[in-house]
């Protein structure tokens, strides 16, 4: 184990903004935790909860709740070492409409109860290309009906990626599920399409997170698709 890591472990458990609690009970008795309560528990207002999954170092998480000071912003991974750093530069910012959550999206009910969530950030999600049935590929049909459930009516998914499989088959399995793809490109640096979005979009959307900086780096293309979830009955 390395000695970083160990020590970002320990750092986190004093951050009043990081949530990890035990995953076991979770997973095995079917156990929740905060499911219903981010607003009411933490954030102590009604303002609309941003999520960001597999949220990695937070840039996004943090990025975003620096412009949006009237939203609240949950970075989840199940990886705390790498929040930690969004936990850090949250704390130094003095933003208090930031938190992290670690957890497995695979459990995502466990955290939040239905309709309590207003967009979801998926950012440079794992590809899994072998998962052919979605179940893992947390971009696919299988979890957006899922997200559906805990967004509000109309909630609105973010997913911005490098890869082109991700990227087309959410262009297919979206629609399939009753959503609707409301704005998309395959190369958003490069087609022009940064200059026909509102401003504050275009600002989001240049936040580089590390794993981004790397495709881009190898010169891939940065993809970016915006959904609206079914609307509900
Ligand atoms: C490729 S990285 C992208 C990180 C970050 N969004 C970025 O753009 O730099 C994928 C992240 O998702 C997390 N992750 C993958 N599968 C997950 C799951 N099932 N539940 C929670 N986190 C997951 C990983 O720990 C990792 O930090």
């Amino acid at each position: 184990m390395g000695k970083d890591k160990l020590k970002k472990w320990e750092e986190n458990k004093s951050f009043a903004h990081v949530f990890e609690p035990n995953l076991l009970p979770i997973i095995k008795e079917g156990k929740t935790f905060m499911k219903g309560e981010w607003r009411s528990k933490f954030y102590k207002n009604e303002n609309p909860l941003v999520v960001e999954l597999g949220c990695g170092k937070g840039e996004y998480t943090v990025g975003i709740a620096q412009r949006e000071l009237n939203k609240n912003f949950l970075g989840v991974d199940v990886k705390g070492h790498r929040f930690h750093k969004g936990a850090k530069d949250s704390l130094a910012s003095g933003l208090i409409n930031v938190a992290f959550l670690r957890a497995r999206i695979e459990f995502i009910e466990a955290f939040f109860a239905e309709n309590e969530l207003d967009e979801i950030w998926l950012t440079f999600s794992d590809p899994m290309p072998n998962d052919h049935d979605g179940n893992r590929r947390i971009t696919s049909g299988y979890f957006m009906k899922r997200y559906a459930k805990l967004l509000k009516s109309g909630g609105i998914v973010h997913i911005k990626h490098d890869n082109p499989g991700i990227y087309e088959r959410a262009l297919i399995e979206i629609p399939q599920m009753g959503g609707e793809v409301v704005l998309h490109d395959s190369n958003i640096y490069e087609s022009g399409f940064l200059a026909n979005v509102p401003s504050e979009l275009k600002e989001v959307l240049e936040i580089r997170t590390y794993y981004e900086q790397m495709w881009l780096n190898e010169g891939r293309k940065i993809k970016y698709i915006q959904a609206v979830m079914p609307l509900k009955k």
